[in-house]
């Protein structure tokens, strides 16, 4: 098994349509947006004999925690493996590599998840406040609080984990 560490703009065509098929294999409901939403940033693969078993990628997002700054964060996106081979390592692999390059970039990460355990083995903690989306008419309670988690690389940077966390509104799923 290779891991790989690539930026978005250097993921050739050939692979674009393998991470596709992939996220298309693990997720019940993965959209266009869903594969946009995974651009624009750092991935991690993972190849057996020139197969696709494996990804995960952070991408940088405008973030406000409580009445604070907005901030640039790493944010997590499209995180699979393809469904033969969960169970055996292999996402946690991506993911410890993948901790390495956003410590390389931003002091913290977060990530919207209904699979909090496979994260907090990895250290990554549970929002604890709510979050809302930014949008043209102001900020709007979301309700997608319970599915964040955020990855301190500088646990001085976000002390709090109780204020409200605000994104950017985008196509697709906000957070
Ligand atoms: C979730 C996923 C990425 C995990 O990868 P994996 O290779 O199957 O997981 P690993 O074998 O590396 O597991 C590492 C640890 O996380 C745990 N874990 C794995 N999947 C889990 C899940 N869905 N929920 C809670 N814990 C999970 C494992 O039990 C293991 O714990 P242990 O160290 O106590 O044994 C993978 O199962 C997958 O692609 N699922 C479908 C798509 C998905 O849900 N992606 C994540 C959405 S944010």
């Amino acid at each position: 098994m290779e891991l790989s560490v690539v930026e978005s703009d250097g993921v050739d065509e050939r692979t674009r349509a393998e991470l596709r098929e992939l996220w298309d294999s693990a997720f019940d409901d993965f959209g266009d947006d869903d594969a946009d939403h995974a651009y624009g940033g750092v991935h991690v693969l993972a190849r057996d004999g020139g197969r696709l078993l494996a990804h995960a990628s952070a991408v940088p997002r405008r973030i406000r925690f409580g009445d604070g700054p907005w901030r640039e964060i790493g944010y997590v996106e499209a995180v699979a493996v393809v469904p033969e081979r969960q169970g055996e390592g292999l996402g946690r692999q991506v993911m410890r590599a993948l901790q390495v390059e956003i410590a390389a970039r931003w002091p913290v990460a977060m990530l919207s998840t209904g699979s909090h355990g496979f994260y907090e083995g990895l250290g990554w903690e549970r929002w604890d406040g709510r979050s809302f989306t930014q949008t043209p008419e102001g900020a709007v309670a979301d309700g997608e609080e319970d599915g964040l988690m955020i990855l301190r690389v500088e646990p001085r940077a976000v002390p709090d984990l109780a204020v409200e966390a605000t994104c950017e509104d985008r196509p697709g799923d906000a957070w």
